[in-house]
């Protein structure tokens, strides 16, 4: 156990930016960005998703890790503290909870997924799939997730990695992964594009992402837009508060947090360039879904000269970007459960990892033995959904919008202008101060609330 305020801090500003940028970056970036914008039509929801990060993403990510740094704790002792503070109620501890529980679930299905990305390096870099027919290729997926006891061996190998790495603290563990990391995978990633450049359509990858067809925007893709722009950056949920914690008095939130969203926009729009040069060229759809980076890329790596190789560094790459999200997610459990029970921080990473390790099962059933098993079945507009799309629905299109939500009326309408500028770093008639108070009392609460009463009903 820590005291309270005594615990780790980022070893520099550097470090935190490395670690945050690692957290934003992820599977958001790789795996879920290429394929939205894939089935929303390109360019015109490209065009809404930057804006989202901008207006409301960045906003909100300030927020969360202002007062995480404010309250120096986990989640929910922080929310406590800052409430006392301005004499506002102590059940706002609750959105504390929330985030816990919110980053549970999260982690839950993410390393799932981040297990997938782990199970293709192998699949791939055996060169088994070299020149294979393409019902051979899809095949590596359908097998893969049929069969719960390969996915579980993925699953608790991508736990397992994010624990290892947990249990060794901020500067031990968090801070050694991602100064290894964070290089690595901008490099791969450049590789990436390169090779895309070279050997795939960049012509049309270009087209397909910076060319706006404004017939394509439907509510229904705004929404995408922005919970997509959401869960790259990671804000919304009260876990990244857990991160703000660690961060010293003398770290400019407002310009580490354009540094964050700006890295992980460019991610995400070089992941594009990585993917789509290479689908085109392949005469593939853009509009595959969730299976565009696992089914449809494969085939093309499969025919293409040096795709082996290539797409086994493609598949490292998604993997490292998971682990360094996926250690972020397990920080605000691990943090609290440390900080609340007498144990030193390696058991509280184990007993944290274990509780994800644990609710992941259902997701991985969700796509085998539970496939026909839809828990909310009773309700017509669950009728369909397995586990794994309710628990992703839920942190999607419930938590986010409501954790969002009650930090921004938090900060903005309960917390006094001093202390938000003081904290800031911002005096209280600069432009940047006001637009992003504005911001935070008017334009997030407003789209906040469309996007949480859209979901419910
Ligand atoms: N931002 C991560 C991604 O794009 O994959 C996912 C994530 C990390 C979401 C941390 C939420 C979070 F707090």
């Amino acid at each position: 156990m820590q005291l309270a305020t005594g615990h780790e801090h980022w070893s520099s500003r550097l470090a935190f930016l490395m670690a945050t940028v690692g957290s934003a970056v992820g599977l958001g970036n790789i795996w879920r960005f290429p394929y939205s914008a894939g089935m929303n039509g390109g360019g015109a929801y490209v065009l809404i998703y930057i804006a989202a990060v901008l207006l409301v993403a960045t906003p909100i990510l300030i927020t969360e890790l202002m007062l995480g740094r404010r309250g120096q704790m986990s989640p929910p002792s922080s929310m406590g503290k800052l409430a006392t503070e301005i004499k506002a109620s102590r059940k706002w501890k609750g959105l504390g909870y929330a985030g816990l529980f919110t980053a549970l679930c999260i982690l839950s299905f993410y390393s799932v997924i981040g297990g997938w990305a782990l199970a293709y390096i192998p699949a791939l870099g055996s060169g088994v799939l070299a020149g294979a027919p393409a019902d051979k290729i899809t095949g590596v997926f359908t097998d893969l997730v049929s069969n719960p006891w390969t996915l579980l061996f993925w699953h608790s190998l991508f736990i397992l990695v994010t624990v290892l790495i947990s249990l060794r603290g901020i500067r031990g563990g968090i801070e050694k992964a991602v100064n290894i990391l964070m290089p690595m995978l901008f490099l791969m990633l450049v590789i990436m594009v390169a090779y895309a450049a070279a050997a795939g359509n960049f012509a049309a990858a270009v087209d397909f992402l910076f060319t706006p067809d404004f017939s394509k925007i439907t509510g229904a893709v705004v929404l995408d837009a922005l919970g997509q722009a959401f869960f790259s950056i990671g804000a919304g949920m009260a876990i990244l508060m857990a991160y703000g914690s660690y961060l010293n008095r003398n770290v400019h939130i407002p310009r580490a947090s354009l540094v964050v969203a700006g890295a992980d926009t460019l991610v995400a729009l070089l992941a594009g360039f990585a993917i789509f040069p290479i689908v085109f060229a392949n005469g593939l759809a853009p509009n595959s879904g969730p299976g565009l980076v696992f089914q449809t890329l494969p085939l093309a790596f499969a025919q293409m000269p040096g795709g082996i190789v290539f797409g086994t560094l493609f598949f490292i790459l998604l993997s490292s970007a998971a682990i360094t999200s996926s250690i972020s997610l397990l920080e605000p459990i691990v943090q609290w459960v440390d900080e609340t029970f007498p144990i030193p921080r390696k058991i509280a990473a184990i007993i944290s990892g274990f509780l994800t390790w644990a609710l992941g099962l259902m997701t991985i059933l969700s796509f085998n033995l539970l496939a026909d098993f839809h828990p909310l079945g009773m309700f017509d507009r669950f009728a369909s959904k397995t586990f794994f799309d309710l628990i992703d629905a839920f942190t999607n299109n419930l938590m986010l919008p409501f954790g969002a939500l009650l930090m921004s009326i938090f900060a903005g309408w309960l917390m006094n202008k001093t202390i938000t500028s003081e904290e800031l770093g911002l005096a209280t008639n600069q432009l940047w101060f006001r637009s992003w108070r504005f911001l935070i009392r008017y334009v997030a609460p407003f789209v906040l609330s469309i996007i949480f009463l859209t979901n419910i009903f």
